[in-house]
């Protein structure tokens, strides 16, 4: 039956538009407050970043918050905030984006790549603790998809070894879920989020840190600011116009905009957590009944946020490979993808000598995951037509 043939050989797709894995929710009140920033005397540097980072320490029951403008300049700021440098080590999971590492390269740091535990996808602690060396003076877990790391877990390692180094997390993916009852950006020494249209909130570009530690948050503010002591509204209360760059910074600030678009956001987050996490339930209980297509594990004192949700396939199952299973889905208007291409298959990180036989977890899971659309404003039809397209191209494909 035409029906049952499959959009890569010919046959009609499950859908008839394309439906992308990931997209941000913006409501009304968002555009508003947007609009209002831009009839204000700040644009920058201005009440809107104040009341933001308010609101992200409140939310994520931390004592301090510092903006700045993506995820990738709020992780350069979170390492270089202890003083990361030459000759220092960073470990990171070999499953990551890549600005978990790049952020230890821009401070002339070396990322050092831990495997990771293929039933989450998180970082595998027993590897940490093979890599800890006089070197390491960081480690970055990463909130994989929504879960949060098991962080506990690390520091009780890295504190069987060394006091000194410092456990942050890269909770790009994780605002809003819980670990045993405790905050998303509040378990970690310090915590990096990215506002990228297709994370849990959106500022467009914008990032943040979290943190109950006052030298970090400070650092991290004057770091963001080509490295002057003072802010332009402090200076403005003063009546000064002096200031003192204390060291090197970069220009990192987040504009009142963005920030406004930030706050407007949190006031709704809770509710698209919990679509996400609707989504998510509906995924698990069909793909219960996919011989060969399972999801990955969440730890049982996680709260998922759901960031991005992934499904693993059995090869053994399949008389294809998860690239011909990805792009068949592709074929029925699927807008799957693949999170992330491991650090060591990178030409540019080859450079620091990976190789991909030290990393066998992340190989042996890269080969097997797919990302499934999930995204607040998703439709029942939007959810139902992945569902259906799963079991098309499983059907098709069993062995
Ligand atoms: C795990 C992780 N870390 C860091 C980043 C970087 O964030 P940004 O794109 O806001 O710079 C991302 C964004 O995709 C991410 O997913």
């Amino acid at each position: 039956m035409k029906i049952n043939k499959l959009a890569i050989d010919g046959g009609l797709p499950v859908r008839k538009n394309f439906l992308q894995y990931g997209k941000q929710s913006i409501t009304e009140n968002d555009i508003k407050r947007v609009q209002n920033v831009l009839r204000s005397d700040f644009l920058t540097s201005g009440p809107k970043v104040t009341k933001f980072e308010q609101d992200l320490s409140e939310f994520c029951e931390t004592k301090y918050a510092v903006t700045l403008n993506s995820g990738t300049a709020a992780l350069h700021g979170m390492y270089s905030s202890v003083g990361l440098s030459v000759d220092d080590e960073v470990i990171v999971p070999a499953i990551t984006f890549a600005a978990t590492a790049n952020a230890a390269i821009y401070c002339g740091a070396k990322p050092v790549l831990a495997d990771i535990d293929p039933e989450t996808m998180l970082v595998d602690s027993g590897d940490i603790e093979s890599k800890i060396t006089s070197k390491t003076k960081i480690i970055t877990g990463v909130d994989y998809a929504g879960q949060i790391a098991d962080y506990d877990e690390i520091k009780k390692i890295k504190n069987s070894i060394d006091k000194n180094i410092n456990v942050f997390a890269d909770a790009a993916h994780s605002f809003g879920a819980f670990q045993s009852n405790r905050k998303s950006g509040s378990i970690a020494d310090a915590s990096s989020f990215s506002f990228h249209p297709v994370k849990g909130i959106t500022t467009g570009e914008g990032g943040a840190v979290t943190t109950d530690n006052q030298m970090i948050y400070k650092k991290i503010k004057q770091f963001r600011n080509h490295g002057i002591n003072t802010e332009f509204q402090e200076r403005n209360r003063n009546n000064t116009w002096e200031y003192d760059i204390q060291e090197i910074g970069y220009n990192y600030r987040l504009s009142d905009i963005h920030a406004a678009l930030g706050s407007s956001q949190i006031t709704s987050v809770d509710s698209k957590i919990n679509i996400r996490r609707n989504i998510a339930k509906n995924y698990d209980i069909a793909i219960r009944d996919i011989n060969g297509i399972t999801s990955l594990k969440t730890l049982t004192k996680n709260i998922h946020s759901y960031h991005i949700y992934v499904v693993k396939i059995d090869l053994n199952q399949f008389k294809v490979d998860r690239n011909q299973f990805f792009l068949a889905l592709r074929s029925e208007n699927i807008g799957v993808n693949v999170h992330y291409v491991p650090l060591y298959e990178h030409t540019f990180f080859k450079n620091f000598g990976f190789i991909q036989g030290d990393y066998p977890n992340s190989k042996y899971i890269y080969d097997r995951i797919i990302t499934l659309p999930l995204w607040p404003d998703m439709s029942e039809y939007d959810l139902n037509s992945v569902i259906e397209a799963l079991k098309k191209v499983a059907k098709a494909y069993k062995r």
